[in-house]
């Protein structure tokens, strides 16, 4: 690919595209599913490179892309911080340059917004967050997919974020803001999802809640998330404490709308942010969450590399 960085579209974070693309993008979604589900071949990024950088662990997000790509027809590089010389103090804006000039699209997941747009702003080929300590915009795709698979539009409807106000309720908080949703958002003091920081500037889809129950009243979707982030676990104890009361419970799904369901992006930790009996139960969706990814992520690669189809 040629250089012009202004002509490439990246997604960075869940903002970077608009309501009528993410309307485009279910739809693909839907449509590439079915043909999966029915050992249909679609092989349009035949010949097509995906690197995928790792700086954390994963398990969903890599088989997602790794899986969705190979099923396009395309094929996959894999590197991590330590088989890579990221370790060993490369720069960022280097490792983009010479990585976008070998392949198609890159997969990062790391640490700082601010190193993903470094990677992006020196990339002469489409770039993805596969996770930051900002955002999770995949994660939030593949939900918002699960929901609307399950229930149709999200627009008018209430999702209750239970715990801290970290990458996924950032996103969250992005998500409502395009498609025209309420979040209501309980937090632990000193834990909160702040709106400036979300890069959201009219925060007239915010509501905050002290108690977690009250959050998640006539909720549609109530969600949680791990108490402690990837890189934040020298906090790990304290945060034990603080989230103690942030449990989604029996009790909270009770008070939910009655067809309210239960989102986690995984990893999951039972009897810490969520009950056993709420995420193994009968409301819980996380499953299907979890095989979306690499549905909404096959929909996306393909719109970052060929466009609208038809
Ligand atoms: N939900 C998610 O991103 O999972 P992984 O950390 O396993 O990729
Ligand atoms: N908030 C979690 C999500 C993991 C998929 C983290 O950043 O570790």
């Amino acid at each position: 690919m040629k250089p012009g960085a202004t002509l490439i579209k990246h997604y960075l974070q869940f903002k970077d595209l608009r309501a009528e693309e993410y309307a485009y993008l279910f739809e693909r979604t839907g449509i590439i599913k079915r043909r999966f589900k029915n050992y249909e071949k679609y092989t349009p990024l035949v010949d097509r490179t995906l690197a995928m950088l790792f700086e954390k662990a994963s398990t969903r997000t890599r088989v997602s892309f790794e899986a969705g790509m190979y099923q396009m027809g395309g094929s996959v590089v894999n590197l991590t911080t330590t088989d890579s010389q990221l370790g060993r103090a490369e720069p960022i804006e280097d490792t983009a340059r010479v990585i976008s000039r070998m392949v198609d699209i890159v997969m990062i997941r790391t640490y700082e917004q601010s190193k993903l747009e470094a990677f992006a702003a020196n990339s002469r080929v489409p770039v993805i967050n596969g996770l930051t300590n900002e955002y999770h915009p995949c994660q939030i795709l593949a939900d918002l997919y699960t929901w609307i698979e399950r229930r149709g539009s999200i627009e008018g409807r209430t999702v209750a974020w239970v715990g801290d106000g970290n990458n996924m309720a950032a996103t969250w908080l992005q998500a409502a803001e395009i498609l025209g949703f309420t979040l209501h958002v309980s937090t632990p003091t000193g834990y909160e999802l702040a709106p400036a920081s979300a890069g959201v500037r009219r925060s007239g889809c915010l509501k905050l809640f002290k108690d977690p129950i009250d959050a998640c009243r006539n909720a549609d979707i109530v969600t949680t998330d791990v108490w402690t982030s990837m890189g934040f676990e020298s906090e790990n104890d304290e945060r034990t404490k603080a989230f103690a009361d942030w449990c989604v419970d029996r009790e909270m799904m009770a008070v939910a709308h009655p067809d309210a369901v239960f989102m986690h992006c995984l990893p999951a930790h039972r009897g810490e942010e969520v009950a056993a009996a709420v995420i193994d139960g009968p409301q819980s969706v996380v499953w299907d969450e979890a095989e979306n990814r690499m549905h909404v992520q096959k929909a996306l690669m393909e719109y970052l590399l060929l466009g609208r189809i038809g």
